[in-house]
């Protein structure tokens, strides 16, 4: 099946699914994947790790002498794009539980923000891109030409994240789990600068009982409906 040229915008609460959702469609149909959150993740390792952020703290001046040179980049590779600081794969690093802790009140400074927008303009540059994160379709890319706002029960994605963790060999409890999201997601959805939100133009895709198959049959429809027939459908998934 293929899909036109656009931009895809994928928004929503913590621990939706966006990223494995946004990353099976472009594996599908060719898009490029980009990781927003991914980038805000980047920003509070590094500043971790140059000790301008951590006990309870968050130095913004330090955050800002830092933030300018700092080479953080998408490279593709094995068919998905990954994270790297500099030569440096972060990809797991940038999921840890410090930095998770972190994250959240570092995205929200106004001046991380439009550093992290404007490189995510510059990967975008060639189009047929698919992004997701928390305000692509309101303040990223309030022009792209499908938007997604996914959602799902709180317990479901408290249970899933934990899941996902205790895969990762990450000791923790579903309570524990639960307790961030819901503090991420207030946070993300209260701050001042772009704040969590579905914008007016968006889907909702509320993934409580649906399978990744069923998301994609779904959006396949929506495709469809909105932009005319395509070729046969064929998922491989
Ligand atoms: O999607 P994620 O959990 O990896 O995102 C990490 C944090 O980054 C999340 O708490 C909110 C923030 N974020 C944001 O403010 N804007 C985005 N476009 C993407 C993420």
């Amino acid at each position: 099946m293929t899909i036109p040229d656009i931009i895809i915008a994928v928004d929503g609460y913590s621990s939706t699914g966006k990223s494995t959702f946004a990353r099976l469609v472009a594996a599908e149909f060719g898009f490029l994947y980009l990781d927003s959150g991914a980038m805000y993740r980047g920003v509070t390792l590094a500043g971790l790790e140059a000790g301008v952020i951590g006990d309870g703290k968050i130095d913004e001046a330090g955050v800002k002498g830092i933030i300018g040179p700092l080479d953080l980049h998408f490279r593709r590779e094995e068919g998905t794009t990954k994270l790297f600081l500099g030569d440096r794969c972060i990809e797991k690093e940038i999921r840890e539980w410090e930095v998770s802790q972190y994250v959240s009140p570092v995205s929200a400074i106004p001046f991380v923000r439009n550093w992290v927008d404007e490189k995510l303009h510059a990967f975008s540059a060639g189009g047929r891109v698919i992004m997701d994160g928390r305000d692509i379709g309101t303040t990223v890319f309030p022009n792209a030409e499908l938007k997604i706002f996914m959602t799902a029960d709180e317990d479901v994605r408290a249970r899933r994240r934990y899941d996902e963790m205790v895969l990762k060999g990450i000791e923790t409890t579903v309570e524990e789990v639960a307790a961030n999201l819901k503090d991420r997601d207030y946070r993300d959805s209260h701050r001042p600068t772009s704040p969590l939100r579905r914008a007016e133009d968006a889907y909702v895709l509320d993934n409580t009982h649906m399978t990744l198959h069923e998301e994609v049959v779904w959006l396949l429809g929506l495709i469809q409906g909105k932009f005319g027939l395509l070729d046969s459908p064929g998922l491989s998934c």
